[in-house]
């Protein structure tokens, strides 16, 4: 929404934060209290989805999720919400982190400044997952949003991944 205030990333902002196997934040670095405007005791032990912005398509979570529970590590661009009503874009990934014993500790997510050229692109796709999702009912949505995007992404000739890369690549 427009009379949200942008939080734009600089080059050399790093956004870290890491959760139980349950998607609840164990830790979170300066950079990311600063940035969604939170102190650590706000953020330890809430569910990750405190940043969660009304832009966001669950299609998108769902394919995170999903992602994650294949021992796969997640890449994405996501729109997040800061304290005081603003949002911030990010390049994020998001891997699932294991002890020696090879059992989940949790997840472990590191984000940095997103093309902007590719955001702008990315929103209107986000937009038209949003309106798909209006129109089901809510335990179909996700899963019919994410179609479509799947759809979009097979009409580009590549992997989900190969056109992240791309966008990430294109000129600013
Ligand atoms: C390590 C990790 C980092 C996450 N980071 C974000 C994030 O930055 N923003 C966000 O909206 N969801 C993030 N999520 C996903 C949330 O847990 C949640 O699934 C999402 O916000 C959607 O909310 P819902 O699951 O309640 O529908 C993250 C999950 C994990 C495991």
């Amino acid at each position: 929404m427009s009379h949200e205030r942008e939080v734009k990333l600089s080059e050399s902002d790093i956004i870290v934060s890491k959760t139980d196997p349950k998607g609840r934040i164990t830790y979170a670095n300066r950079r990311f209290m600063q940035i969604a405007g939170y102190a650590e005791p706000e953020l330890l032990g809430k569910p990750h989805n405190l940043i969660r912005h009304k832009d966001m398509p669950r299609g998108v979570f769902r394919f995170l999720w999903h992602t994650l529970q294949q021992k796969e590590e997640f890449f994405g661009y996501v729109k997040n919400a800061t304290s005081d009503g603003g949002f911030y874009w990010v390049f994020a990934n998001i891997t699932p982190d294991y002890k020696t014993d090879s059992s989940l500790a949790g997840y472990f997510s590191v984000r940095r400044r997103p093309n902007y050229a590719a955001v702008k692109q990315v929103n209107e796709w986000y937009k038209k997952m949003l309106v798909i999702e209006s129109k089901e009912t809510a335990s179909r949505a996700p899963e019919a949003s994410f179609l479509w995007l799947k759809e979009q992404i097979k009409q580009q000739g590549c992997s989900y991944n190969e056109l992240l890369t791309r966008l990430e690549g294109l000129e600013e």
